[in-house]
């Protein structure tokens, strides 16, 4: 029995296991760490009302969204390679969230194969897509998906600049890729972003592109300006996610919790918003979904679970978030999400 609070325990723990350039590819993000840290700080200055004395021996976290209904909205965001973590990788984790009732994204660059995941989880996962360079060759990836089961697609448009690759042990890779993305190459005095990275990067008519060729709900992953989740719901998106990517792509971006209001006001009722970035508690769970989100995702915490414990640790991460959601809710007298997104935040 550990005696510090289970996300405390699980870093530790995750530390010590882990080799140090893994354990640094899993906490960085794109600056010296303030980035990622704002996110969580925004998140719990946030203050919540007590309101005792309701009635809420009928009280639930149930999440509905697209024809799914899963017990809590706690989803778990696409990480790539899992295997670095855990051996059980993305499979351990697409178990424990079968077991938890909930939804994962399995990221483009998982390190088991999508078929396997989606197989062993006994249930249509998410699938997350980056763009492969041009639409030929996201096509097949997304075939391979879709072919698998994969019940919802999610584009990730936020990190089309590569900074910080890390070298691979060998035998673990994105084995869903026909082959791993790299830069164009360049001639001398041309660009590596530009030049490289950028030419094939996708644009907003790729999104319009790849909404013909999704026939499940589709979601643009990594939006945080009104104007970008005003086009993503002209361009017939179902949903977006608000994200900075965990602080991982650019650095000195707003936090979402600064956002998420203005977008809310934008798009909401109009399409499903998603948040995630720097969410540590079912508190700030409680937050997001009074500040009008439809449903959360988590990134770095079930990842600390997956690499101290495998699938058993994600299954409780998730777990300990639904419980601290559900007294969060007892203690603010609220008995449903649709009732959260009524109560003001402090
Ligand atoms: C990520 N993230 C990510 N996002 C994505 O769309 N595809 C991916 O393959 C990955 N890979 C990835 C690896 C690692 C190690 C991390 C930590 C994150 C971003 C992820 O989905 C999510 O946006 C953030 O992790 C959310 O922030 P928190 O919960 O980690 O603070």
């Amino acid at each position: 029995m550990q005696s510090l609070p289970l996300l405390s325990h699980y870093i530790q723990q995750a530390q010590a296991k882990l080799p140090a350039t893994v354990w640094h590819y899993l906490q960085s993000d794109a600056g010296d760490g303030r980035q990622r840290n704002a996110n969580e700080v925004a998140w719990q200055a946030l203050k919540l009302m007590p309101r005792p004395l309701q009635t809420l021996h009928h009280a639930n976290t149930v999440c509905e969204m697209f024809g799914e209904r899963w017990a809590h909205p706690i989803l778990l965001a696409p990480v790539a390679y899992q295997r670095l973590f855990h051996e059980d990788g993305e499979i351990g984790t697409a178990i424990a969230c079968n077991a938890q009732q909930g939804q994962m994204m399995v990221s483009s660059l998982a390190s088991q194969t999508i078929e396997q995941i989606i197989q062993q989880a006994q249930q249509p996962l998410w699938f997350q897509l980056y763009w492969q360079g041009d639409r030929a060759r996201t096509a097949v990836l997304l075939q391979k998906a879709l072919a698998s089961g994969a019940s919802a697609v999610v584009f990730t448009v936020d990190a089309p600049v590569k900074q910080s690759l890390m070298d691979l042990p060998e035998g673990i890779s994105a084995v869903n890729l026909a082959q791993a993305l790299a830069p164009r190459p360049i001639t001398p005095g041309q660009s590596n972003v530009f030049d490289g990275w950028m030419s094939q990067a996708p644009t907003w008519e790729d999104v319009q592109w790849l909404r013909q060729q999704v026939k499940v709900p589709l979601l643009v992953k990594g939006l945080m300006h009104v104007d970008d989740a005003k086009r993503a719901v002209d361009a017939g998106c179902d949903g977006i996610v608000v994200s900075n990517h965990g602080g991982r792509v650019l650095d000195h971006t707003p936090t979402v919790t600064a956002v998420l209001p203005q977008l809310v006001n934008a798009v909401g009722g109009q399409c499903k918003i998603l948040v995630d970035s720097g969410f540590r508690s079912g508190q700030d769970v409680f937050k997001a979904l009074a500040m009008g989100a439809d449903a959360v995702c988590i990134g770095r915490p079930y990842v600390w679970g997956l690499a101290t414990e495998g699938a058993m640790g994600v299954a409780k991460v998730i777990r300990w978030m639904r419980d601290e959601l559900e007294m969060t809710m007892a203690l603010t007298g609220v008995s449903s999400l649709d009732d959260i997104r009524q109560v003001d935040l402090y």
